[in-house]
């Protein structure tokens, strides 16, 4: 089978490509831009597979990526490429207009045209977020697959943007999808720019760890790595159309997720004083949601998705990984 896969280098992306190398026999085409955001370095060798393949390519640019799909013509195309921190949404929109809006055209016009020449098989993965359901107060049921759009971040607003592209070309050239939309993600080869790695280098880097407005606001932590088997058993529908809602019902706010992360870097770099003591909060994001929860019991029930991680250990486990890999962990952070 022929994997494309977009955004190869980011952090899920990354994941995405070392678990298809190491449990499938699977040719792989690896589509990245190389923005910032990408870490070569995240498939740890599996680069050097003969079956998988690198083109550096920005999806904004619908010849390149019309050009790629149509000879490599792929059974399925998981669609990850973003621009995906919210805050630089908020400083300077125009990429994620570009990338996450017209990227994702560029790739739906091109399976438009090449549709009769792709395998029958054929299926669009679109990786989407819970931001596009806006946000929710903490008397509210979870977010589930009929949740009406409500996004409030520029990222947000060009993720859903995405999304109804994508179900309007499904509907109207009938090019087979799942679209996910899924909780905020944890784990290894995380940018330093999102909260957990930003926390940790902060922390051991004796700097102030920024927290927004009062860290009341509460996310669902799902592990990448079960994020990605959800994915891959996602890939498999049969359906037309399809639509997961995927999250780990690990709700936690910020501030109790600074304190675990303190805590457990107590124990293992104990200092004279505790690293919870250098949280300051900060100016509060502008539009920032205030929770996001997600009710993914019809993934469970319809393809057994079950998420393998608890939070308590996940967290301890993606700690350990970044205190052994300090060196990029800093690397990134002075790069990103
Ligand atoms: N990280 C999360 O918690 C989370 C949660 C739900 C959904 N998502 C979605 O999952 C996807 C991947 O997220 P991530 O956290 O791995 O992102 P990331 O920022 O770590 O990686 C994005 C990757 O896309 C590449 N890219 C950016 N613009 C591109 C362009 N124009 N053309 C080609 N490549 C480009 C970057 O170089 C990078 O390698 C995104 O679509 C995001 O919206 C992320």
């Amino acid at each position: 089978m022929r994997i494309l896969i977009t955004g190869g280098l980011g952090f899920i992306g990354s994941a995405l490509v070392r678990k298809l190398i190491d449990t499938t026999d699977h040719s792989i085409l690896n589509i990245d831009a190389c923005t910032y955001a990408s870490m070569p370095e995240s498939l740890e060798g599996r680069e050097k597979e003969n079956r998988y393949q690198f083109k550096k390519i920005n999806i904004s640019n619908y010849n390149e990526i019309f050009e790629a799909i149509n000879e490599f013509k792929p059974n399925k195309i998981f669609h990850l490429a973003a621009e995906s921190h919210v805050d630089r949404s908020i400083v300077n929109p125009n990429e994620f207009i570009d990338t996450n809006i017209v990227g994702s055209f560029n790739i739906l016009q091109s399976l438009k045209i090449c549709k009769d020449s792709l395998p029958e098989d054929f299926i669009l993965i679109h990786v989407s977020t819970d931001e596009v359901f806006g946000t929710l107060d903490f008397k509210d049921k979870p977010f589930n697959e009929t949740s009406p759009y409500q996004p409030n971040s520029p990222y947000s607003a060009s993720k859903a943007s995405s999304d109804l592209l994508v179900r309007a070309w499904n509907e109207t050239y009938k090019i087979k999808t799942v679209i996910t939309n899924c909780s905020n993600n944890y784990g290894p080869w995380q940018n330093p720019e999102k909260l957990i790695p930003k926390v940790i280098y902060s922390a051991l880097n004796n700097e102030v760890i920024p927290i927004y407005g009062d860290g009341a606001n509460v996310r669902d932590w799902l592990h990448v790595d079960d994020h990605v088997s959800a994915l891959l058993s996602s890939s498999e529908s049969e359906k037309l159309f399809e639509r997961y809602t995927i999250g780990a019902n690990q709700e936690c706010s910020n501030l109790d997720l600074t304190k675990i992360i303190c805590s457990y870097l107590d124990k293992k770099k104990p200092k004279e004083n505790s690293y919870f003591n250098q949280v300051e909060f900060v100016t509060d994001r502008l539009g920032h949601d205030l929770r996001y929860a997600i009710d993914s019991s019809y993934i469970c029930r319809s393809i057994g998705f079950q998420p393998t991680y608890n939070l308590k250990d996940g967290i301890k486990e993606t700690i350990n990984w970044y205190l052994n890999n300090l060196d990029w962990l800093k690397n990134k952070t002075k790069n990103s």
